[in-house]
């Protein structure tokens, strides 16, 4: 017996369509047992455009990535790994601000559980008391007609092993359990996930940015903080204005300031 694969009981697709409720006609879910990364499963054979968002889950992912190349890791079981297809009309306001209406909705989700100090890192985490439980991967591909295909790469903790070691990982990191005690199934994690996204998806994609802004200044982790934003042929160190109406992030530098488009740029506390 293979002792490193503990058994993980199968998806409950009734239960996660009746968490759904209306919202269940709007995605196509499949839930797969195993893939090395469900954005590549997406991207690699981008679904066709019935309408729907089309998610993929992965109970075991074996090669979960982030950005530049760097893993995501996941344990089977303890945590939940979902990629999300959602296309957007030719001409909508796709990259700057997508990473942060989906932190948003992550955070309103943990919120809504009753998890407390839920902050959102630029361009792409999701922090709980200042340690990542969730990160975001976003991936775009033009489409023929002019749509965007946004593949939107989610991994939260569910239950990290007391072991578990994180590569690259500069500040601290946590898991549900550890903020909420009880943790509700995957099932209806993803349900309480996918209804928070919809809509801000569907605000996003119309009308861009600029309404969801103050949610998201809300819940900045470095608001008005020294901050340094390197990558990308940038380093910039100044304090941390928050973020503008097409989601760039904004640094103040002495008198002047600094408007950070989200690229292969990390953000740290600068001390
Ligand atoms: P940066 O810190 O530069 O802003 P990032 O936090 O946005 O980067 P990515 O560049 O997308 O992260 O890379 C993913 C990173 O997430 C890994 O380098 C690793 O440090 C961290 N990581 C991997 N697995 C987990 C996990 N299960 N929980 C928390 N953090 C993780
Ligand atoms: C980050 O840490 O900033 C990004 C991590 C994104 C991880 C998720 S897990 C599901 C999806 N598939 C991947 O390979 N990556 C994303």
């Amino acid at each position: 017996m293979d002792t490193s694969r503990p058994p993980v009981p199968d998806p409950d697709l009734t239960a996660l369509a009746a968490a759904l409720g209306s919202l269940a006609a709007a995605f196509d879910i499949r839930w797969v047992e195993e893939c090395a990364s469900t954005n590549s499963a997406l991207l690699d054979a981008l679904p066709e455009n019935d309408g729907r968002a089309h998610v993929f889950v992965a109970t075991r992912q074996s090669a979960g990535r982030g950005r530049r190349g760097r893993q995501w890791l996941a344990w089977p079981g303890a945590s939940l790994t979902f990629s999300v297809l959602w296309r957007f009309a030719p001409g909508a306001p796709v990259p700057a601000g997508l990473s942060l209406v989906v932190g948003l909705a992550l955070a309103c989700t943990l919120e809504k559980l009753g998890v407390s100090a839920v902050t959102l890192k630029w361009p792409n985490d999701v922090l709980v008391n200042g340690a990542k439980i969730s990160g975001i991967l976003v991936e775009v591909s033009p489409e023929r007609g002019g749509t965007l295909a946004a593949v939107i790469g989610i991994g939260l903790n569910l239950r990290l092993p007391a072991d578990a070691a994180i590569p690259d990982q500069g500040g601290s990191v946590t898991d549900l359990t550890r903020e909420l005690g009880e943790v509700p199934s995957r099932e209806m994690l993803l349900a309480a996930i996918l209804s928070e996204l919809h809509p801000m998806l569907t605000a996003y994609g119309g009308s861009g940015f600029g309404l969801l802004r103050e949610t998201w200044q809300q819940r900045n982790a470095f608001a008005n903080l020294p901050v340094r934003v390197s990558g990308d042929g940038l380093d910039v160190t100044g304090s941390c204005l928050g973020v503008d109406e097409e989601g760039a992030l904004l640094v103040r530098v002495g008198d002047g300031m600094h408007r950070v488009y989200a690229g292969d740029v990390s953000l740290r506390h600068a001390s």
